[in-house]
């Protein structure tokens, strides 16, 4: 947080599949397992582009986040099918260490490709659609706190769930 290009819009991606693709892709996942992140976006390994990944097959630090299919997502555009938001805490790669609670729309459809250019069209709800929207929010320029309403509810981790983050409760979430 705080580097410009976390700020940023990121560009399209013109050309898929590519060699530079299939090598970003590598190293955002190396990045989000090394982390243990949930999901990760380009811009977060200062890469400029329309690109995420998220979900794994297991997710250690978020137990009772439920099934995320593990995804790679090409220009992604997401459409809200409820505007009923949750709250939920969050935090983010980009913001080590902190958690705030932040508002999602409940249910939503997210268009793209994959790395090789197969179309991906999916509804989904609850962390799954958190996880897209919050890594999606990277491409345009949004860190999750900036969508936090009330900063009494951002602070840090160590203090906010003092036993752990795997006790937050199952509405909580860490997506990148
Ligand atoms: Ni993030």
């Amino acid at each position: 947080m705080g580097d410009p290009l976390l700020c940023a819009r990121a560009q399209e991606v013109a050309d898929v599949p590519s060699p530079a693709l299939a090598a970003l892709i590598t190293d955002m996942r190396d990045t989000m397992a090394a982390l243990f992140g949930a999901g990760l976006a380009a811009p977060q390994i200062g890469v400029p582009l329309r690109v995420v990944i998220f979900g794994a097959p297991t997710m250690p630090r978020y137990p009772d986040a439920g099934e995320v299919p593990e995804t790679v997502l090409v220009n992604p555009v997401i459409e809200v099918l409820d505007t009923d938001e949750d709250e939920a805490w969050e935090g983010c790669l980009s913001v080590p260490g902190m958690r705030g609670l932040v508002p999602r729309y409940r249910r939503i459809r997210y268009r793209g490709s994959d790395a090789e250019g197969r179309p991906i069209e999916r509804e989904a709800e609850g962390f799954h659609a958190r996880v897209v929207q919050h890594e999606c929010d990277h491409l345009d320029g949004i860190l999750y706190p900036m969508r936090i309403r009330d900063l009494k509810f951002f602070g840090y981790e160590s203090v906010l769930f003092p036993e752990g983050v795997a006790h937050k409760g199952p509405a909580s979430t860490d997506p990148s």
